[in-house]
């Protein structure tokens, strides 16, 4: 199969109209020019759908608006008829390297002291305390 030709954004944003209208949809250019008329669901969707690309609050492409109308199995069979290339620098969802997840960036916990870890210091010196204070005093009245 020919390699298919690679589209600028910028360049498939100037197809836009009814002489010549161009779709980017999930990484791939259609040019439905020829479809507008016939298409079922008239021509102005996909008029505004190919000037998705050039709105400056759209996704960038008719591939949201494409997939929320739930097209049939054959609507999408038969977009291979306008088939002309492939959006440049497209990476889709599969391609793309997995989002960083929080656990991967999270810090170690801090380490957590328990009542035994502070007890046991804390009881060699009362031991300690308690016999020089024996040795220094208590026997020493006794004497
Ligand atoms: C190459 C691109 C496209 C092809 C080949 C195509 C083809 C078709 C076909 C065959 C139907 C009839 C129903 C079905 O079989 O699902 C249909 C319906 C429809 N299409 Fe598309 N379509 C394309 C792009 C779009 C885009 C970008 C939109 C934008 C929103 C759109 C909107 C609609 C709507 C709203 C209907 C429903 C019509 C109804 O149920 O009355 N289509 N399309």
């Amino acid at each position: 199969m020919a390699e298919l030709k690679s589209y600028s954004t910028a360049e498939i944003s100037l197809h836009t109209t009814k002489q010549s209208c161009w779709l980017s949809i999930g990484g791939k250019v259609y040019d439905v020019t020829t479809f507008m008329e016939e298409h079922p669901g008239g021509e102005d969707v996909m008029l505004h759908a190919s000037g998705a690309s050039v709105a400056p609050f759209s996704s960038g492409d008719a591939t949201q608006a494409f997939e929320e109308v739930g097209h049939s199995s054959s609507a999408i069979s038969s977009m291979k008829s306008y088939l002309i290339g492939t959006v440049e620098g497209h990476v889709s969802d599969d391609q793309k390297p997995p989002k960083p997840t929080a656990a991967s960036h999270r810090e170690p916990p801090p380490p957590s002291y328990s009542l035994s870890d502070y007890f046991l210091p804390l009881l060699v010196l009362a031991v300690a305390f308690a016999a020089w204070y024996y040795l220094t005093f208590y026997s020493k009245t006794k004497a």
